[in-house]
């Protein structure tokens, strides 16, 4: 296994160098990191336990800890596998724990509750929260991937780059960031070099200096990773593609989530939260957030034709009404266009649609995905 594990380490290795390619695990670029971090900085992998990246000038080189070790990226060292928080690819995540969670990587916001080595059950947190690796409870916040893909997602960047460590940004020079440890885990805090002319993050130096095209080479305008929820525009707002009610405001280089009063959809057209029923939120949210019925519409420019059933756990699955009716949630079922009109200006979800079914919002629709 180790063998193996040491060979296949061995054999990326060179083939990454050999290419110049870019060292990828999933949407996390090791390579892309590395040119934003100090020159000698450990960062971990999402693959595997045991492997870690040193960043030298040339790039990443994959390194590995011995049999019965694995990385702890937080103390940029191998400790024994019992004494690391580390569930990246591991067969048994239970293995040598008693009475505690642990993460279930494959999933958003997965868990299992291990009991003397063995998982004893699983499950996931609750809708609009995660579970945190370093409190091992779920908190508040949204994955970047709510599709459930098997592959491993890197969320985080500080679950990669040492805690405590300022590192720069690949979307812009002047962006810095650092991992914060709190008490609810470690929370990415970002700003930008902004003070006389020095608006430059020179990651050598780890302080603001003049902009020059070395110290800001690291910038290819590719996010660091997809994941790592990083803006530009202080105060742009954008919708949860999934949550009705949730919607991202931008603050110092991050993307916060913030949540309707209760009731409320983030209408994306409006720039803020509205009633629920008037609220056009994006297409494809769940509208069965903060329903009162079992049947409500999908947000539906076209026709107003689509709808979706909501099981008692919020889970949505979308139907569509038969040729020539809409979905008409106050009474729960399909009617005849001939009422459509009347229906459109009260339902938020419906707005633009019509019997014929909407071209101009057809094609907007395309353009959104
Ligand atoms: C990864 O990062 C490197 C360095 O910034 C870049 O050249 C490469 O295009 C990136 N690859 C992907 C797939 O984003
Ligand atoms: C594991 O935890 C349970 C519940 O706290 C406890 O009853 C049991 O004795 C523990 N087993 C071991 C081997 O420590
Ligand atoms: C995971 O991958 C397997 C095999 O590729 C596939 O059959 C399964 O549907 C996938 N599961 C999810 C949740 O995507
Ligand atoms: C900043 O740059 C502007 C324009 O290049 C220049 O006029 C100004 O004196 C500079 N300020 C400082 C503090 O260097
Ligand atoms: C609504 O429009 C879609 C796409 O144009 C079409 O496939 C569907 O048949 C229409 N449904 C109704 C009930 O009119
Ligand atoms: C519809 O799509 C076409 C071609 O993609 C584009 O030129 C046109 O502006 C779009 N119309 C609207 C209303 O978005």
């Amino acid at each position: 296994m180790t063998g193996k594990l040491l060979l296949a380490t061995i054999l990326c290795l060179m083939g990454g160098q050999a290419l110049g390619d870019a060292i990828l695990e999933g949407n996390y670029n090791v390579t892309a990191v590395c040119t934003a971090v100090k020159v000698g900085t450990q960062l971990g992998s999402i693959e595997s336990c045991q492997t870690y990246y040193v960043c030298q000038s040339t790039g990443p080189v994959q390194s590995s800890c011995q049999s019965g070790y694995s990385y702890d990226y937080k103390r940029s060292s191998c400790y024994p596998s019992s004494e690391v928080d580390c569930y990246w690819g591991v067969e048994n995540p239970c293995a040598g724990k008693n009475n505690t969670w642990v993460p279930n990587t494959a999933v958003c916001g997965g868990w299992f509750y291990c009991l003397e080595g063995k998982s004893a059950g699983s499950g996931n947190c609750p809708v609009n929260q995660k579970f945190d690796t370093t409190t091992l409870a779920c908190v508040y916040g949204t994955c970047s991937n709510t599709q459930g893909t098997n592959e491993t997602v890197l969320e985080s960047l500080c679950d990669v780059v040492p805690p405590g460590q300022y590192f720069g940004d690949t979307e812009s020079c002047s962006t810095w960031h650092y991992c914060e440890s709190t008490s609810t885990g470690l929370v990415l805090q970002s700003g930008k070099c902004s003070a006389n002319n020095q608006t430059a993050y020179n990651v050598l130096a780890n302080q603001c200096t003049y902009e020059s095209a070395s110290v800001c080479s690291r910038v290819t305008n590719i996010p660091l990773s997809d994941a790592a929820v990083s803006c530009s525009t202080n105060g742009a707002k954008s919708a949860d593609p999934k949550v009705c009610g949730t919607y991202y405001v931008c603050t110092n280089g991050k993307n916060v989530a913030t949540y309707c009063p209760t009731g409320d959809y983030y209408d994306d057209s409006l720039g803020y939260c509205v009633s629920r029923q008037v609220a056009t939120p994006v297409a494809g949210c769940n509208r069965c957030q903060y329903a009162t019925s079992t049947f409500v519409n999908a947000v539906d420019s076209n026709n107003c034709s689509t709808y979706y059933y909501c099981n008692s756990q919020g889970e949505a699955t979308l139907n569509t009404c038969p040729a020539d009716t809409f979905f008409d949630e106050s009474r729960q079922g399909c009617k005849s266009d001939d009422d459509l009109s009347t229906y459109v200006p009260l339902n938020g979800a419906c707005k633009g649609a019509t019997a014929e079914g909407s071209e101009e919002t057809d094609n907007s629709t395309t353009d959104a995905e």
